[in-house]
């Protein structure tokens, strides 16, 4: 809705209502048109200000009404004959103005922004466009070049940024409505031919076609197969070289292309996947609503490594007190640098002062007797930690939360070596921890909804995105890499190098195909989470073939590499070469090749050949197949969490919603007869075996996958 007042005697405000971000629903668009009418009519008016209520002026279109069929007045006539007033228009823009929003203050005449407001155009993070003369209109105004960058990243800007860009007109660090009063009445009466976007042309900008060029090519390598971002760019270049009207067309056919696309809706349904995961729920009937947090202020973290040392910083950086603790003198030292360093960078970017006095050092683990909550980040080893949650169990004061940052060990246990194991939960942070987003908050049969709750809400003051899942080996995310990389070292005993699997997971959308990552994230540690399983046991130790472990197929080519020093990037050496020890460019290794043919030829497999599809199905159904045991176990609550975790931890490509949305994408029918297919060819590798959920979610008609909690419950409940 809008509503519409006069002020000042002679200025139209128009109010747009639709809480919380007054998008731009059909009632709110209705609303425009009939308010701007009733002022364009009235002859005592001047000027109109359009603001919005609640001091937000508009989010933009209003994503439920996406895939409905759309009733009331369509937003780019609506902006149209805004611009064509005879009355300026003035946007009076507080809080945030954002894709439609935007696109609609590009259609006024005038622009007044609060200092605090944020503009942009997102469409594109959502497979989209800014389809209502957005693409047309905001390069005719600021130039080819920022608008690229604007459109095409999706990008939030300050009204400080908006200014200097010249995309508004003033900004005030006060009342917003009254100044845009006050703006549109000094320039109520004069021409307004010069102040209509539409009818700028287009700034000239040298050498048109090597700058499109240019940005295109930029734009296909970040894209990784995103097809919005390019989209985008060809909206733009219509700007730039054909008139408004035509333009116009060129943003609606692109447009039209995006909207039919499986990406825009894998898009649109992570965006809500997102937010589903925020109400988390778990089996023990914990629920984001009604489980009440405690009080986090002081934080403690164990151990100054890799992880803790960035865990460190994204707790001072969330402004929190932190207590570092770590034993080993030499590393305290290093650490101390290493987090002071990273704070004043991560201050310098931010433009704000370190936060270098919130963190304390100890070698002491008494240190930490008053945090509310700790978060241990010392070594993989259980036999450690037990002792760590021992000494923790004994010093903490009373209440407070015992988290641990275990890649995948049993948090239960964990908390068994403790007083209060309802009091003990696992945040599992990604590296690096002060930058990646996700973090898995790894509830046992035993925790409190309080200490579930405690953990969700601390991920969130970190600006994490927080997802609940419960205990099993290796968590969600883990879990499911295991079949992955397994299939991955199986592909190359069959015939494929390191190269073609990595082609093949790039060419899909990973940034990084999985023996580049293995690389980055050094082999020697999957080697020492084998050894420890008693996998990594040299050939013959046991007596058993060696490429049979506890009774399944098992591929020890990690081990040999390891064996051999080849650690990865950190030795210079790994599936690929790098040109130094800690050298990031990899190329591809001969000896790596001989190796392969050797290995194959001392264990009597013929090489054939592997083609692309192969690669993917068998590492991302492997991989899914897993997902759905994980939902089976009733590990995590929904697809949407499993899907989010994958693309904000494991790199899965956003477009492609996740794995459990890519199958119902795919076609679960086909995903199953792939598998089968695949385990039928080879029967000695149970991650291959269709899972029983799978099946069940077949036989009950392949439901789409913002059906499968309802199905999971009936199915649940069948048991
Ligand atoms: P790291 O080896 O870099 O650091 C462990 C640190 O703990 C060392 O500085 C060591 O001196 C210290 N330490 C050992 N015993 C201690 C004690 N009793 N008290 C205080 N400090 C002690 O290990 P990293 O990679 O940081 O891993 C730590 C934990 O985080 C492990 O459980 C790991 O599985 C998990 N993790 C690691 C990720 C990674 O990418 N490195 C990702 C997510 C989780």
């Amino acid at each position: 809705m809008a509503q519409y007042s006069r002020v000042s005697g002679s200025v139209g405000l128009i109010t747009l209502q639709n809480p919380p971000v007054n998008a731009l629903s059909a009632a709110v668009r209705q609303g425009i048109v009939d308010t701007v009418k009733r002022a364009l009519g009235d002859p005592e008016v001047k000027a109109v200000v359009i603001r919005g209520q609640n001091g937000v002026f508009c989010g933009g279109a209003d994503i439920k009404e996406f895939g409905t069929n759309m009733s009331g007045p369509h937003l780019v006539p609506m902006i149209h004959a805004i611009e064509a007033a005879n009355k300026p228009v003035v946007a009076a823009i507080e809080g945030i103005a954002l894709g439609g929003g935007l696109e609609l203050a590009l259609g006024c005449h005038y622009r007044v922004a609060h200092s605090k407001a944020r503009l942009g155009l997102p469409e594109v993070t959502l497979g989209l466009l800014p389809a209502a003369g957005g693409t047309q209109r905001l390069p005719r105004l600021i130039g080819v070049p920022a608008a690229l960058d604007l459109i095409t990243k999706g990008r939030h800007i300050t009204a400080a940024e908006a200014l200097q860009l010249g995309v508004v007109d003033q900004v005030t660090g006060h009342g917003t409505v009254d100044a845009a009063v006050k703006f549109a009445l000094s320039v109520a009466g004069k021409p307004l031919d010069a102040r209509r976007i539409s009818t700028y042309p287009c700034p000239r900008t040298s050498d048109l076609d090597a700058l499109f060029e240019g940005v295109m090519q930029k734009v296909r390598q970040s894209a990784r197969g995103a097809i919005a971002p390019i989209a985008c760019v060809q909206a733009v270049r219509a700007a730039a070289t054909l008139p408004y009207l035509q333009g116009m067309e060129r943003e609606k056919e692109l447009m039209a292309t995006l909207f039919t696309s499986g990406q825009a809706r894998a898009l649109q349904y992570s965006f809500f996947a997102q937010r589903a995961v925020g109400r988390w729920s778990t089996p023990s009937g914990a629920r984001w609503d009604t489980s009440k947090p405690r009080p986090v202020h002081i934080a403690a973290v164990i151990g100054l490594g890799t992880m803790g040392r960035g865990i460190a910083v994204a707790l001072a950086q969330a402004g929190l007190s932190v207590i570092a603790v770590e034993t080993q003198e030499k590393q305290l030292m290093e650490a101390k640098q290493a987090v002071s360093g990273m704070l004043e960078r991560g201050a310098k970017r931010r433009g704000v002062a370190p936060a270098l006095d919130k963190v304390s050092y100890s070698h002491d683990i008494k240190a930490v007797a008053d945090a509310d909550l700790v978060i241990e980040a010392v070594f993989e080893d259980m036999a450690l930690k037990r002792t760590v949650f021992r000494q923790l169990s004994a010093v903490c004061k009373p209440g407070t939360v015992l988290c641990t940052n275990t890649s995948g060990l049993d948090v239960e246990h964990l908390a068994s070596q403790t007083r209060n194991p309802q009091l003990v939960v696992g945040m599992h942070f990604f590296a690096p921890a002060h930058v990646m987003k996700l973090l898995e908050v790894v509830y046992g049969p035993q925790s409190s909804p309080q200490a579930v709750a405690t953990a969700m809400q601390l991920g969130k003051k970190m600006g994490k995105v927080s997802v609940a899942v419960g205990n099993c080996r290796g968590f969600v995310g883990n879990r499911m890499l295991k079949p992955y990389l397994e299939q991955a070292f199986f592909l190359l005993e069959e015939g494929a190098t390191p190269e073609l699997v990595d082609r093949a997971l790039e060419e899909f959308g990973f940034p990084m195909g999985v023996f580049k990552m293995s690389d980055l994230s050094g082999l020697d540690v999957g080697w020492r989470v084998r050894k420890a399983d008693g996998l990594a046991e040299p050939v013959g130790a046991s007596g058993q073939p060696a490429r049979i472990r506890q009774g399944q197929r098992y591929s020890p080519l990690g081990d040999l590499l390891c064996e051999q020093g080849r650690f990865g990037q950190k030795t210079g050496r790994g599936w690929y070469q790098y040109d130094k020890s800690g050298g990031q460019v990899a190329s591809s290794d001969p000896w790596l090749h001989s190796f392969l043919e050797g290995y194959r030829a001392m264990h009597g497999l013929v090489a054939r050949r592997i083609d692309l599809q192969e690669v993917l199905e068998r590492c991302l159904y492997a991989l899914i197949n897993e997902g759905f045991r994980i939902l089976e176990d009733g590990i995590v609550a929904g697809p949407e969490d499993i899907d989010i975790i994958y693309v904000f931890g494991y790199g899965w490509p956003r477009h492609r919603g996740g794995p459990m949305f890519y199958a119902s994408m795919v076609g679960l029918e086909r995903v199953l007869e792939r598998l089968e297919h695949h385990h039928k060819a080879h029967p000695d590798v149970p991650h291959l075996q269709p899972c029983s959920l799978l099946r069940r979610l077949v036989s009950s008609g392949s439901p789409p996958v913002h059906r499968w909690r309802e199905v999971l419950k009936k199915l649940n409940s069948q048991l």
